[in-house]
């Protein structure tokens, strides 16, 4: 496994790849890797012939100061979690190597990126478009696999994906959870040791939601999962909604789509956690 830090020395690398007839698979990632990551790699090391993975603290896309920050950065922890799974390259360049000049681009990606994270945090998903564009150009993957926990962010990057026509497929792999249920998440660590115990209760509500399908209405569900989440002490949920897994757009009731998901976000402390859960289909 190499540890490449320029863009020439990464992109001289995979023209040999590519002209070795290998084919590409890539996990861009911001580092502080969990088995969540490690299971995005295991999948494009089963499906490809290389595995690059980019280890970069995107700043464009830290709409709070203090969240870039503090945001964990452990690359030697995070290379030795790569070596035995295959990955063959693990790409960490510095901000003044992605970004010698500001980027000013501003990406129009549509309702996809306006709603949910896209109102709660501005520019966050301008941003996401901006490095993981600048990642794919650089990398060139056949394949580039995001975990589901960001749900809305994957529907992001294939709104951007078809709008640049990148040939790349956008693979998403499905949530890691920890045995009490809590998303797997590199901000988990920053949680203190009561809060990580309360943090449980995202995914117990969400799941204990599901059961409620069809009886109670969507607005039921929406009020007990906020409700339940909100009487625990520390813990205030920024926003929930049910929506159209394809389209994002708020559902108002349970026959509007064949694929309603909800998508939480909740603040435990200060650490602001998102997780989702896919609802039975009644349509
Ligand atoms: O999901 C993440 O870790 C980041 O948003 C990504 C896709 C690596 C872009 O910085």
């Amino acid at each position: 496994m190499k540890v490449v830090k320029s863009i020439k020395e990464i992109k001289d690398i995979l023209v040999s790849e590519r002209e070795a007839g290998r084919t590409i698979g890539f996990v861009p990632t911001m580092g502080a890797l969990h088995a969540g990551h490690i299971s995005l790699v295991e999948q494009s090391v089963k499906d490809n012939d290389v595995t690059v993975v980019s280890i970069f603290v995107n700043p464009t896309q830290f709409n709070d100061k203090s969240d870039l920050l503090t945001y964990p950065r452990t690359l030697g922890q995070d290379c030795q979690l790569l070596e035995p799974v295959g990955c063959e390259y693990i790409f960490a360049p510095s901000e003044e190597e992605m970004y010698p000049q500001p980027d000013t681009r501003v990406f129009q990606l549509g309702r996809v990126a306006e709603v949910m994270e896209g109102a709660h945090r501005p520019g966050h998903f301008n941003g996401v478009a901006q490095v993981v564009s600048k990642l794919f150009d650089i990398v060139k993957p056949d394949n580039a696999y995001f975990g589901e926990k960001d749900f809305q962010q994957i529907a992001v990057i294939r709104a951007m994906v078809e709008q640049l026509h990148l040939p790349v497929h956008i693979i998403d792999c499905p949530i890691l959870r920890e045995p009490d249920g809590l998303a797997m998440s590199s901000r988990n660590i920053r949680l203190t040791p009561g809060q990580r115990q309360k943090a449980s209760l995202i995914a117990c509500t969400l799941k204990e939601s599901t059961t409620f399908v069809p009886e109670k209405s969507i607005q039921e569900v929406i009020r007990f999962v906020i409700d339940t989440i909100n009487h625990e002490p520390e813990m205030e949920v920024e926003y929930f909604q049910i929506v159209d897994g394809n389209t994002l757009e708020a559902i108002t009731d349970w026959s509007d789509t064949a694929y309603p998901i909800g998508c939480i976000t909740v603040f435990c402390g200060k650490v602001r956690l998102i997780d989702n859960i896919k609802y039975p289909s009644v349509k």
